[in-house]
């Protein structure tokens, strides 16, 4: 299980989704790390983070009435469920059960990312939306080294 760590290139321009994105990769490490003494506690928080996080993009969603905030939003509603399903094992002290939960997160991470997160922002910008776009040689680069570093994940398991 390894965590990813938070680089320039995974900006989206978009300041709140940027600093989310940044602080959860942050926590999500830190409960890859935590021993099992530790992990119940750090999972629970993760599930609060995501949780906040996803109402704030949904937030964003309907604000501008984004066309695919539905398929978007099914795509977060999926991977909460997940990790709240697994939270009642972890609570009894199975921590294996979250761990394999959190084993899958960091490459949904870079799917969800360069795929819905991205197509959000985009929306944003012409939308108007408080917006500092990265140069397009900067997504393009960001685009590439996340789809390297998704089809590297694929091929480890
Ligand atoms: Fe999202």
């Amino acid at each position: 299980m390894h965590a990813i760590r938070w680089s320039e290139d995974m900006a989206l321009g978009v300041p709140t989704m940027d600093q989310a994105h940044q602080a959860l990769l942050a926590q999500l490490e830190r409960l890859i790390a935590a021993p099992d003494e530790h992990f119940a506690a750090a999972y629970c928080e993760l599930i609060a983070t995501l949780e906040a996080d996803f109402r704030e993009e949904e937030q964003l969603m309907e604000k501008i009435n984004f066309p695919a905030r539905r398929r978007h939003s099914e795509q977060h509603a999926r991977v909460l469920n997940g990790l709240r399903h697994a939270d009642a094992d972890v609570r009894q002290g199975d921590m294996a059960a979250g761990r394999d939960v959190v084993r899958m997160l960091p490459r949904w991470f870079l799917g969800h990312l360069s795929s819905m997160d991205l197509e959000l922002a985009v929306a944003l910008e012409l939308a108007g939306e408080h917006h500092q776009r990265p140069p397009d040689v900067l997504l393009r680069a960001q685009l590439s080294r996340m789809l390297k570093q998704n089809m590297m994940e694929s091929t480890r398991d």
